[in-house]
């Protein structure tokens, strides 16, 4: 055992020799003479969970972060005694477990290489403050070993050398580097050996991680209270990690409706209507797609959610028709400050149903907000959750609202130093009554939660669509999310890159930065570029604090108009790309976004990488972040990319120059890949088209490629009505060959794909579809496309 007298003397306490065994199916339990538990079990193979307690009982056992339908189940599960360890195996691990220290190493089944190993493992501190303990973990952090993760932390893709905190936390106008800001997502993944494993620490209280910061060779998380609770996840591909966690803590419930994947603006605040009716003109007007306006506070009666001011909206459910009837979906702001004031009805319900928080001696949890002073509903009790949801349907299935976006649910509150509740405030935490200590973390969420739930309801059949600022793990289950008050400076554009990937890679796919900035005002360069990696985020949404001018893409000159233009169409033509990337994202937990390392964690060059990520599976962006830019150097990952501008095909897996001036950026699409388009549409479901276009880009050898679709909205695809397409390209030097499996009921409305090949490398000399030769002047007439009913098993070229 490692004794450290210097931890000792600092008030920690370590387990000492365990002196019992027990199993229970797939549960282990060490008990060592000290009192302390630990309990092991096997989820999956390559999953397994560490549970410690200090005082032989554990808590109840109850968690927002994992989902009911996480997977359980392993293949093979044995435990066995040695000398000094005991030792569990599984099909993917090995997992020994010292008797004299219960300290903990994880080892890959087949290889028996080291995955990860404690240091000191376990101890903890008495919280002579609160009561409980402080629980720690710290483990050795092997040679060359990699972090990633950790949710929205404004910091480069590698968290190696950091120190972090997760507290849920309003910050206006935070930096490059400010932690914590809105999210407390205590999940990382890491790399070493070519083999990628991942630890989520299912603690709500306040958590740190320390990634080799304090000591070179050691990683380190703790809570201030709770459990040592945690899931080690192995992959050994990170693709398979964040999977697995995704599994563990849930993908999102349904797809998001195919509208909430467009172009989204939003200001604080559009008003009164007929501003609102300006600005979403304009954008026909110019022909800038859009999909949702959003109304800012400003819209409520005094801040009170749920309200309206009739002086600037007198008739909110003609207003939201007439934009619904321009294609234009009404997406309002629901905070969770609830104005103090016995007149309105939300206020007085919940006061007479004693739905508010509570300080620990009983007065209510008063805090000042937007409205003023205000109360605040628990979400953390499911009776109040319920009622929350009920609040929705005036909105929704009268008014008909579209979409809520949930703010200010850290919960922020104003003009105190820890802007936020004070700790002492109750909650009920589904039954396990405990402090805001431990529920902080969570509140956001359930108010998401509630909110997504009575969306659902509401909107049904419809699907839903929700934002929210504040999250924990899981929270991706019921919502979208944007990263808070960011600043309109070239850092601010790069932090954004780098949290939509961490986002990602923390099972949080459906995210995105206020595009331009919110604070401060973009000049029009700036703004074009963000427009141009907004784009390939999955949440698309310009927003802006509006008291420093206007944001939206035609106030910065024509120029720029017409580039967020070309960019905002791209999106839009990708749709189809995206929405399939997102149903394999809630299919199979794929993240949506991949960091280079996520894309190819073999090729060493890209654990340090931040810039560049992979869009979906087979498109590679990487954004300009510098003023005056004629391109840029950056990483290509190994394979050969085609540049999306020239076709021209680079080899990867090295640095190379590329040109993207103002009106451009570097995009690349992997060689093989069947990419398609819609039309450029000023709105989803605007345009009914017979045709849609299928991007070929030549290979020599094989690839596969997907495309999902389904009714756009409502549930039907659950029941087989979707259909999923896969193309499988083969290329020879004077022969291609493009195949397609459907599987699935549904029935798209276009009838035909045209095939447009990229880099055919021959003349085409015949062409069979379905093994029958058709006429040859059936190509297009520039030779380089082909338009055939999408119902085809089989294209065949031949060439000479
Ligand atoms: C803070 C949010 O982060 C921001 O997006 C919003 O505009 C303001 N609150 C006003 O509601």
């Amino acid at each position: 055992m490692i004794v450290n007298t210097e931890l000792e003397q600092k008030g920690n306490l370590f387990p000492s020799e365990i002196i019992n065994y027990k199993k229970d199916v797939d549960t282990l339990y060490f008990t060592t003479k000290n009192s302390v538990v630990l309990q092991v079990t096997v989820v999956r193979d390559s999953v397994i969970r560490f549970r410690y307690s200090t005082t032989g009982k554990f808590d109840n056992d109850f968690s927002y972060g994992i989902t009911i339908h996480a997977s359980r189940g392993y293949n093979f599960l044995d435990v066995s005694e040695e000398d000094k360890y005991y030792v569990i195996k599984t099909s993917k691990l090995i997992c020994k477990i010292e008797k004299q220290s219960l300290q903990v190493s994880l080892y890959d089944a087949k290889d028996m290489v080291l995955i990860n190993q404690d240091e000191i493992g376990f101890h903890w501190e008495e919280s002579y403050e609160f009561g409980g303990d402080i629980v720690k973990m710290s483990k050795i952090s092997q040679k060359a070993e990699s972090y990633y993760g950790l949710g929205d932390k404004p910091v480069d893709v590698n968290l190696k050398g950091k120190r972090f905190e997760n507290w849920v936390t309003d910050s206006y106008a935070f930096g490059k580097n400010t932690d914590p800001i809105y999210k407390a997502i205590p999940f990382y993944t890491s790399i070493h050996d070519n083999k990628s494993y991942g630890i989520f620490f299912d603690n709500t209280f306040k958590t740190h991680f320390d990634f080799a910061q304090e000591r070179r060779n050691i990683t380190s998380f703790w809570a201030q209270g709770g459990e040592m609770n945690y899931y080690f996840i192995y992959g050994p591909q990170m693709s398979d990690v964040v999977a697995n966690y995704t599994d563990l803590t849930g993908k999102p419930h349904a797809l998001p409706p195919l509208w909430a994947l467009g172009y989204h603006q939003c200001k604080w605040s559009y008003y009164p209507e007929s501003n609102v009716k300006q600005i979403t003109q304009k954008f026909r007007d110019l022909k800038i797609p859009c999909d949702a306006i959003y109304l800012d506070i400003d819209y409520m009666d005094g801040f009170r959610c749920f309200t309206w001011d009739k002086n600037y909206f007198p008739d909110p459910k003609r207003m939201v028709k007439e934009l619904e009837n321009d294609g234009f979906k009404t997406v309002v702001i629901i905070d969770p400050g609830i104005k103090i004031d016995l007149e309105y009805d939300v206020f007085k319900e919940a006061l007479d149903k004693d739905y508010f928080c509570k300080r620990a001696d009983g007065p209510y949890m008063k805090g000042k907000v937007w409205p003023g002073e205000c109360y605040f509903p628990d979400f953390t009790k499911p009776e109040v959750r319920e009622w929350w949801s009920g609040l929705f349907q005036e909105l929704i299935e009268d008014i008909g609202v579209k979409g809520v976006w949930n703010d200010m649910n850290e919960p922020a509150v104003m003009e105190v130093p820890n802007k936020t509740f004070p700790n002492d405030v109750r909650h009920d935490y589904d039954g396990n009554q405990c402090s805001h200590r431990k529920a902080h973390n969570v509140y956001g969420m359930q108010m998401a939660r509630a909110t997504y739930h009575g969306l659902k309801k509401y909107s049904y059949p419809k699907r839903p669509f929700v934002i929210t600022r504040a999250a924990y793990s899981g929270t991706q289950r019921y919502t979208s999310s944007w990263f808070g008050d960011n600043v309109a400076t070239w850092e601010h554009l790069a932090v954004a890159n780098n949290q939509a990937q961490r986002m990602a890679m923390s099972g949080f796919s459906f995210a995105g930065s206020d595009i331009g900035g919110f604070a401060e005002q973009p000049q029009g360069e700036l703004f074009a570029r963000w427009i141009q990696l907004g784009i390939f985020h999955v949440f698309c949404r310009v927003h802006s604090s509006g008291d420093h001018g206007d944001q939206e893409p035609w106030v910065f000159g024509e120029e720029i108009t017409d580039i967020v233009r070309k960019f905002v169409e791209i999106r839009y033509q990708l749709l189809p790309y995206l929405y399939t990337a997102f149903w394999n994202h809630i299919n199979n937990g794929t993240p949506i976004l991949k960091s280079l390392v996520l894309f190819d964690q073999e090729d060493q060059h890209t654990h340090y990488r931040s810039d560049e990520f992979v869009y979906g599976e087979q498109i590679l962006v990487c954004p300009i972040q510098e003023p005056n830019a004629k391109g840029r150097r950056m990483y290509v990952p190994r394979g050969k990319w085609y540049n999306f501008w020239t076709d021209e095909v680079i080899e990867g897996g090295k640095e190379t120059w590329v040109d993207a001036d103002l009106d451009s950026m570097p995009i690349f699409i992997k060689e093989g890949a069947v990419i398609p388009k819609y039309p450029v549409q000023q709105y989803v479901g605007e345009k009914n088209f017979d045709e849609i276009t299928l991007d070929v880009y030549y290979k020599i050898g094989k690839e596969k490629s997907q495309l999902y679709d389904d009714a756009h909205d409502g549930y039907d695809y659950k029941k087989g009505r979707y259909s999923l397409r896969t193309f499988k390209l083969t290329g020879k030097k004077k022969e291609f060959i493009l195949q397609q499996h459907k599987e699935g009921k549904f029935d798209a409305n276009y009838s035909k794909f045209k095939i447009v090949f990229h880099n055919l490398p021959f003349t085409v000399t015949s062409v069979q579809i379905d093994n029958v030769e058709i006429d040859l002047n059936d190509l297009n007439s520039e030779k380089h496309s082909i338009t055939i009913d999408k119902e085809f098993t089989e294209l065949h070229l031949f060439g000479k």
